[in-house]
């Protein structure tokens, strides 16, 4: 594992962005796994700038979202799909029939999950894997459990998350219940993790990710078997690691 050490927010934003444009730079058809959240919106910003300056091309690249909430329509302002459109795919030139996030308005989970997992394996798997981290130790939508789920899944989702997430919606009872979730073994397929962090309200996830027991109760602890693993968080997500 690997720890870039970022000021801050910003800071953090801009060193994440190097490596992933390092890696749009050194395979052009990279097969990105992305993900949403408040943490990535700096990263996709700097992406943006660096393609408006003419330093990178995605007309060849792919992407897979990690997740979506089940029951969101695709215009829905919060639904994930809605999110990469809004913070990156409508600002570069990707191709957006070569971006893929889950189907949240699938109802039938089993198959829409099956259909997700089955295109990750026929991309080859991803490049490089971008993650944000849950206070709670969660990646993608992998919640704290008693196991390690493997595949794309659905997920019932917990109450810390929902209470966490109902910033983005009018009120705690309009966050979705259910969500579609790459699983711990599509995460760590890919050969690259790139995991971002800011904020003391990630330092005890940061800590026991880095520090702690390899367990289900904090998923993003797995990452430790992983053998290309980077973390780029600033001083206060570092603040418990001495
Ligand atoms: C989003 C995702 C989640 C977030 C995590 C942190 O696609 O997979 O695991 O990365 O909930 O969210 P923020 O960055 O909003 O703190």
């Amino acid at each position: 594992m690997v720890i870039v050490k970022a000021k801050n927010y910003e800071d953090m934003s801009v060193k994440a962005a190097n490596i992933m444009a390092a890696q749009i730079t050194l395979k052009p058809d990279s097969v990105l796994g992305l993900a949403t959240g408040s943490t990535p919106e700096g990263l996709y910003s700097n992406l943006i700038k660096k393609y408006e300056a003419g330093e990178l091309d995605f007309s060849k690249i792919k992407t897979v979202n990690l997740d979506e909430y089940k029951g969101l329509t695709r215009d829905h302002d919060q639904s994930y799909y809605y999110f990469m459109n809004d913070k990156l795919f409508n600002h570069v030139n990707i191709d957006k029939a070569n971006t893929n996030v889950p189907d949240g308005t699938k109802e039938d989970g089993e198959a829409e999950c099956a259909r997700y997992e089955a295109l990750i394996d026929s991309l080859g798997g991803t490049d490089i894997q971008l993650l944000g981290i849950g206070g709670n130790g969660h990646i993608g939508f992998n919640e704290p459990d008693e196991s390690f789920i493997r595949d794309t899944h659905c997920v019932k989702l917990t109450d810390s998350t929902i209470e966490a997430n109902s910033r983005f919606f009018a009120s705690k009872d309009d966050v979705p219940k259910y969500a579609y979730t790459m699983g711990i073994g599509s995460i760590m397929k890919s050969k690259k993790i790139l995991l971002v962090a800011s904020g003391k309200g990630k330092a005890k996830a940061i800590y026991d990710t880095v520090c702690g027991p390899i367990t289900p109760s904090v998923p993003a602890s797995i990452l430790q078997l992983h053998p290309d693993v980077v973390i780029v968080a600033d001083e206060e997500a570092l603040s418990l690691i001495k």
